[in-house]
């Protein structure tokens, strides 16, 4: 991708034209053609070379769909990884969470964008309150692209994205892309700030505060009487051990600077279990609906990021369960 190879071979090649195109030496270039095709991510017929159809989606640049972000952020892990011997000496890279999540989110986009976004957008807009919904908060939306794609269904509503200012430099470039005209942001952190008032959907998505109780009321407060409060997270049950040791290890291999992370991933001090959250939530919300993983997932990296057994929780504020 860096090189150009798939920009070019959009269109068919000779390998010589190919390295004349990119000015590179043809006998390697040879060679690599050939892996390319035994990978699947070139066709050869009569010499000429071709994309097949996966890398023309995936692997050419500016393509709506393409995964540069996501092969960086793989790369960036390698390194990491690299480090393991200096991590278990002298203990995790120490960055701040926000920039953690500044150097990340395109990432998280692009692979938001090869399926599991649609699939969780069809589920949320299958709702009768969502066709009625006006304002929906995106609590910790990252790149946006939840709340983006929620106004294209959707014409009456004005969607808020909150999350940290680092971030929301980047939720501005994607609302700009998509031209998504009622999408806002609002900067804060969502464990101290005020995250606003009489909104009819509050949408939560893998985020650090996803299991912890004290977003709870605070999100039930937010919302307008009836309104929907929709929190897509990897939950552990009471007892559960790891779900996967090597991404266990990956999470550990980097701190976030005021965030207490618990040992397996995606987990942190403060964390409540599946049963406990689901029966908190029950004190202020109905809980209409719990969505599995296999319905909503898309192809895992064996990376941070992954959806694993992820659930989509659909709650109501229904008026008066808290009198
Ligand atoms: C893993 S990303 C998820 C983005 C998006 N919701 C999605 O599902 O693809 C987590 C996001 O939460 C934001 N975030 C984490 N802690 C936060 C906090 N305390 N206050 C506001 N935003 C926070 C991060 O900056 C990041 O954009």
């Amino acid at each position: 991708m860096k090189m150009g190879i798939f920009d070019s071979l959009h269109v068919q090649k000779t390998v010589d034209e190919l390295c004349k195109n990119l000015n590179v030496d043809p006998n390697l270039m040879r060679s690599i053609c050939d892996v390319l095709v035994d990978l699947g991510l070139l066709m050869e017929q009569n010499g000429f070379y071709k994309n097949t159809e996966v890398s023309d989606i995936y692997l050419r640049a500016d393509t709506p769909l393409h995964q540069q972000y996501v092969l960086n952020d793989l790369r960036s892990y390698f390194k990491l990884w690299e480090k393991l011997d200096e991590i278990l000496k002298s203990g995790p890279i120490m960055v701040s969470e926000e920039r953690f999540f500044e150097d990340h989110i395109k990432s998280l986009a692009s692979r938001a964008l090869c399926g599991e976004l649609q699939r969780t957008v069809r589920i949320v807009a299958q709702l009768p309150e969502f066709k009625k919904a006006r304002r929906l908060l995106d609590l910790g939306g990252g790149h946006g692209l939840y709340a983006i794609a929620f106004t294209k269904l959707n014409p009456k509503l004005e969607a808020y994205v909150f999350d940290f200012p680092e971030v929301l430099r980047h939720t501005k470039y994607y609302i700009k892309k998509f031209n998504a005209e009622r999408v806002k942001v609002i900067p804060g952190n969502f464990f101290k700030d005020d995250i606003g008032k009489g909104y009819d959907i509050v949408f939560f998505a893998y985020n650090p505060g996803g299991k912890n109780p004290n977003l709870i009321p605070k999100t039930y407060s937010s919302l307008k009487d009836g309104g929907v409060f929709i929190n897509k997270h990897v939950f552990y049950r009471k007892g559960e051990g790891s779900k996967d040791p090597l991404l266990d290890v990956e999470w550990s291999l980097v701190a976030w600077k005021g965030v207490k992370k618990r040992r397996h991933i995606y987990s942190f001090e403060g964390d409540l279990t599946f049963e406990e959250y689901v029966k908190l939530l029950e004190k202020y919300f109905s809980v209409i609906k719990i969505v599995d993983a296999s319905y909503f997932a898309s192809y895992p990296l064996s990376q941070l990021g992954d959806t694993l057994d992820s659930k989509i929780i659909i709650a109501k504020n229904v008026y008066n369960k808290r009198l």
